[in-house]
């Protein structure tokens, strides 16, 4: 997102029944992985369905930086021509990742193993997230990082000249560092090893091997370990990117509080390491069908049907599922809202460090619309009812999940909710509020 982008203030108030079909976005993990992979090939990779928000654009322009050819071909079909493992030219300029974590931690990894130096930016919210979960494996391939305090951004990366491969435990469940270990891993000879203890989402495994790198995974006591042969010639792919299980999430989660809802979101992806979000409403009494359960380029998909179900019950959600379903909290907590009872979310330390502390976001959020929610450093547990009051003036913190999820609480809640600032949904979900529209919903922009 851009750094300044002005502010959008809107509101969202009870509406009718949702209905209708739900086309959303392609997948944001997927998209950017495969325009980096893309770009780290030899040839022409073709991706159809790339999410076209801003975080996956911004990953697109810092590509083109690095020297490949991303080409907009139109209606979400994209070319890139790589340049090869190891064949990233030093970018002319600082690389500007908006608001997008998955965009500067991949390609800090990416561009680890290579002898270049370049800088990295981002927007208020990405300036104050933690780095040296990415600088510290980077740092034992070789690489040297000069960032602010705290490991923040701005930070200039010189790449390893000579990289060594690594053996390296991610000590936080998170994806991000997990593929920025095995990006870099691709540039240094003989073999690099990522250990996670928790299973998170697999996509940048799955598209390495789809690449032809030599990659296994094996299930161990330790945890997953995951090896990668270095220096692989990567073969150009041709790439349809599934829609997005974080995205299918506000429609479905809408439909499912919203009086008489009835509403079918086709042609989600539901790989097991990000479908947690999907079992854990069911858990709750959610009236959620997958139909035309099917495998696309090796990722299961389904159409999901979600109906409104008035008699959700709070439930404690295992804290071994939230790495398949971190993103999905917001939303869920607000579903958690109109379900009987306690919903508790425990091992959830990372939600902290999202694009804004996400529990305190929403806690604050929720409450001030008439929601009983405590918290605590890693858990907050929400305490729902039939109704909800509403009516507060909520902020997004330059998060997109949040202001979706406060859109949605206004949905059906007794007086409406309004958000300081609906920008960054541009993000991850250029379109939700024309989708939404078109189910039902009544969400309009303030004036500022
Ligand atoms: C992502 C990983 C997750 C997730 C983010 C996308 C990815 O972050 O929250 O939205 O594409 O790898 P962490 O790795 O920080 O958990």
């Amino acid at each position: 997102m851009s750094s300044h982008a002005t502010p959008i203030p809107m509101t969202s108030a009870a509406c009718g029944p949702l209905t209708g079909v739900a086309d959303v976005p392609g997948d944001k993990s997927i998209s950017h992985r495969s325009l980096i992979l893309g770009a780290m090939a030899v040839g022409e990779t073709r991706i159809s369905g790339l999410l076209e928000g801003e975080d996956v654009l911004d990953t697109a322009a810092a590509m083109r930086a690095f020297g490949a050819e991303v080409t907009d071909l139109g209606h979400g079909n994209w070319s890139v021509h790589g340049v090869g493992v190891g064949g990233f030219a030093e970018p002319d300029w600082v690389i500007d990742c908006g608001n997008s974590g998955t965009s500067v931690r991949l390609i800090m990894g990416a561009m680890a193993t290579c002898p270049i130096t370049a800088t990295f930016s981002g927007d208020a919210s990405l300036n104050k997230r933690p780095m040296a979960r990415v600088t510290d494996p980077i740092a034992l391939f070789g690489a040297v990082s000069v960032g602010r305090s705290g490991g923040r951004l701005p930070m200039t990366i010189v790449g390893a000249a000579n990289p060594v491969p690594v053996r390296y435990t991610v000590p936080m469940p998170s994806a991000q560092v997990k593929s920025a270990v095995l990006l870099a891993g691709l540039n240094a000879p003989g073999q690099t090893v990522v250990i996670e203890k928790e299973a998170t989402r697999d996509h940048t495994e799955r598209m390495l091997a789809g690449f032809g790198a030599e990659i296994t995974t094996e299930v161990t006591e330790e945890g997953r370990v995951i090896t990668l042969t270095g220096q692989p010639e990567l073969q150009p792919q041709t790439i349809t990117v599934p829609r997005d299980p974080s995205s299918a999430a506000f429609p479905v989660c809408a439909a499912l509080i919203v009086p008489g809802s009835d509403v079918l979101i086709p042609n989600i992806g539901l790989n097991p390491t990000r479908a947690g979000l999907f079992i854990t409403l069911r858990d709750m009494g959610a009236d959620l069908t997958y139909e035309n359960e099917r495998l696309e380029g090796g990722e299961p998909v389904a159409d999901l049907r979600a109906r409104y179900s008035p008699d959700m019950k709070g439930i404690a959600v295992p804290p071994e599922r939230a790495a398949s379903m971190i993103d999905e909290y917001p939303i869920l907590s607000v579903v958690a809202a109109f379900a009987q009872g306690d919903t508790e979310m425990r091992g959830v330390k990372e939600l902290r460090v999202k694009e804004s502390d996400r529990i305190d976001a929403m806690a604050t959020g929720l409450r001030a619309c008439g929601v009983t929610v405590e918290d605590g450093p890693d858990w907050w547990v929400v305490t729902g009812g039939k109704t909800v009051e509403g009516g507060a003036r909520c902020a997004s913190h330059l998060d997109h999940r949040i202001a979706m999820s406060f859109m949605v609480l206004g949905m059906a809640t007794e007086q409406p909710v309004q958000l300081d600032d609906g920008s960054p949904i541009a993000t991850s979900f250029p379109i939700f509020e024309p989708l939404m529209a078109r189910l039902g919903a009544q969400i309009t922009r303030d004036p500022g």
